[in-house]
C-alpha cells in the first residue's frame, strides 16, 4: 500500500443475509472497527438490507454500498434500481461491473460507460470491478481484456472526477475458488490498471485507489496489502463473518 492513498477494505456480501442477519452482523462488526483510522471500510449489501444497515451504522466509519445500479434515474426497467433510489437511503456508493453481474446477468462495458458517470453525478462513489477469466489469462489476453474494460468504463468520466472512482482488479479465476493470485500476478495487473488510468490523466492515476479481489482471507491479506500498487481488498466469502472481515481490516492497519 502507498502512504499517499487512503486504503479501502470492502466486503461484498453478494446474495447473502436477510435484514435480521445483516443487523446481527453489524452488531458483531461495529465494536471490532470502532477505533479504525486512516482506512475506509465498505460493506456492499443486498438492496433489501440497505436501509437497515445504513441506519444501524450511521455515525460509524463504515460506508455502505449497493452491489449494482441502473444507469437511468427512472424508467421502464423492471427489477432494476436507480441512483436516486439509493441516495434516498443515504447509501454512499455502489459496486459496478462485478464479474458475477458480467457473467450471469449480461452486464456490458457499454452499460458501465453510462453507469460510472451516472453514479458520480448522483453523489454515489463507484467501485468498478475488472478482471480476466482463466481462459483469457491462459491465452495471454489479460492486458487486452483489462485495457478494454478500463477504457470503456472510464471513457465518459470527467478527468477531474477520475480519482473518485475506486477500481477493483478481480481475476475471475480467483473469485470464490480459494485460488488467490500470486503476489506477482496481482501487483503486475494492478500496476497495469494504474497505467491505463494514466492514459486518461497521469495525476489521477497516482491518486486513484485500486484494490485486489479474489479469495482474500485473513491468512493472505497482509502480504497482498503490502504490495506497492494495491490500495486495499474487495472481499467476498471472508467478509460474511464479522470476525474474519475484521481480521482482514486489522491486516490493513498493521
Ligand atoms: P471472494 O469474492 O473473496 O469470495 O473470492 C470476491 C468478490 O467476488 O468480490
Amino acid at each position: 500500500m502507498s502512504s499517499s492513498r487512503t486504503p479501502v477494505i470492502a466486503g461484498n456480501w453478494k446474495m447473502h443475509k436477510t435484514i435480521a442477519q445483516a443487523e446481527e452482523y453489524v452488531a458483531g462488526l461495529l465494536p471490532r472497527v470502532a477505533d479504525v483510522e486512516g482506512l475506509e471500510v465498505v460493506l456492499c449489501v443486498p438492496y433489501t438490507a440497505l436501509q437497515a444497515v445504513v441506519d444501524s451504522t450511521r455515525g460509524s466509519q463504515l460506508a455502505i454500498y449497493a452491489q449494482n445500479m441502473h444507469e437511468a434515474p427512472s424508467g421502464a426497467y423492471t427489477g432494476e434500481i436507480s441512483a436516486p433510489m439509493l441516495t434516498e437511503l443515504d447509501v454512499h456508493g455502489t459496486l459496478l461491473g462485478h464479474s458475477e453481474r458480467r457473467q450471469y446477468f449480461g452486464e456490458t462495458d457499454r452499460a458501465l460507460q453510462l453507469k460510472v458517470p451516472a453514479a458520480l453525478e448522483a453523489g454515489l462513489a463507484p467501485m468498478l470491478c475488472v478482471g480476466e477469466t482463466e481462459e483469457q489469462r491462459l491465452a495471454g489476453d489479460t492486458e487486452r481484456t483489462l485495457r478494454h474494460q478500463v477504457q470503456e468504463a472510464l471513457e465518459k468520466v470527467a478527468v477531474d472526477r477520475l480519482t473518485e472512482v475506486t477500481i477493483a482488479y478481480e481475476p475471475i479465476w480467483a473469485i470464490g475458488t480459494g485460488q488467490v493470485a500470486t503476489l506477482e500476478q496481482a501487483q503486475e495487473a494492478i500496476a497495469f490498471v494504474r497505467a491505463l488510468v494514466a492514459g486518461f490523466d497521469k495525476d489521477a492515476a497516482q491518486q486513484v485507489r485500486i484494490l485486489y479481489g479474489g479469495s482474500v482471507k485473513p491468512e493472505n491479506a497482509a502480504e497482498l496489502l503490502a504490495l506497492p500498487d494495491i490500495d486495499g481488498a474487495l472481499v467476498g466469502g471472508a467478509s460474511l463473518d464479522p470476525a474474519s472481515f475484521a481480521a482482514i481490516i486489522d491486516a490493513a492497519r498493521s
